[in-house]
């Protein structure tokens, strides 16, 4: 049987794209979801979950989260967290470079903040990014940031065990992350995955499935699953 069941699961970024995909299949196992984002649940998906809203970078509302759901089983942080950097490095606006690590931010605040009130039982799972080990044109400040997410989760294991922390690395995933439309979302998507060993863009339930084989399994920590069409392997 699986360990998810009759667990509560916290999902930062369960409203939208991979967190809601891992918020639903987390449901479907029998865990009680919590869904965390800034502007709470954006509708029918997030069905019978707790929807909290709260921004990541805010420690003093994720003590209060966290304090309100102590004992809780599962973390996973899916969020983007803020802005993302796009661009050639050496034409970039430092600042804009900075502000990509909004993500790591938001994913050590969870981890520090959030473990000390898990079950010992309990287990993490953060998402890093492609880029982090394949560079791709105007991707370095993304992939730097996936790294620093990667070689955390690494580290980090040491400190949190018993508590299990993992991460899943994707490649393209098609979300709302993109602004695209029609033609042009598919046109990009397309562009993009070209040469990629499986090439098409991922589903954001492929990753998600990773996500509850990281959580589900009681062997694995400090371990990164790749969920990205071959991007790294090619
Ligand atoms: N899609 C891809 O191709 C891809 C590829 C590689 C890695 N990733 C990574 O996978 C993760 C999920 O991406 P996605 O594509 O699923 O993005 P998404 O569809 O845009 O969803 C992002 C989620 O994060 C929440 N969020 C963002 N900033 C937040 C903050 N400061 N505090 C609390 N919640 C916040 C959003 O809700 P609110 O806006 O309401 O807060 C939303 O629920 C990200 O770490 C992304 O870097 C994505």
């Amino acid at each position: 049987m699986s360990n998810l069941v009759g667990k509560k699961s916290i999902v930062f970024g369960g409203t939208s794209g991979i967190g809601l995909e891992i918020a639903k299949l987390l449901q479907a196992a029998g865990s009680d979801v919590v869904t965390v984002s800034r502007r709470g649940s954006l509708g029918e998906n997030n069905q019978g979950m707790i929807c909290e809203t709260a921004d990541v970078l805010d420690r003093d509302a994720l003590e209060t989260l966290f304090e309100k759901h102590v004992g809780f089983d599962y973390l996973v942080n899916a969020a983007t967290g803020g802005t993302r950097a796009v661009g050639p490095f050496l034409e970039m606006d430092m600042d804009g470079f900075q502000a990509s690590f909004a993500k790591l931010w938001g994913y050590t605040n969870t981890v520090r903040l959030g473990a000390p009130k898990m079950a010992k039982e309990g287990a993490i799972v953060l998402i890093s990014g492609s880029p982090a080990r394949k560079w791709r044109p105007g991707m370095l400040a993304i992939g730097t940031v996936g790294n620093a997410v990667e070689g955390f989760i690494k580290l980090a294991a040491n400190e949190v065990a018993p508590i299990r922390i993992n991460g899943v690395c994707p490649g393209l995933i098609d979300t709302p992350m993109f602004a695209h439309e029609g033609k042009a979302r598919q046109a990009y998507f397309d562009q993009s995955t070209k040469d990629n060993l499986i090439p098409r863009v991922g589903k954001p339930e492929e990753v998600a499935q990773a996500a509850i084989f990281l959580l589900d399994n009681q062997f694995v920590t400090g371990s990164i699953v790749d969920v990205d069409g071959g991007v790294i392997a090619s």
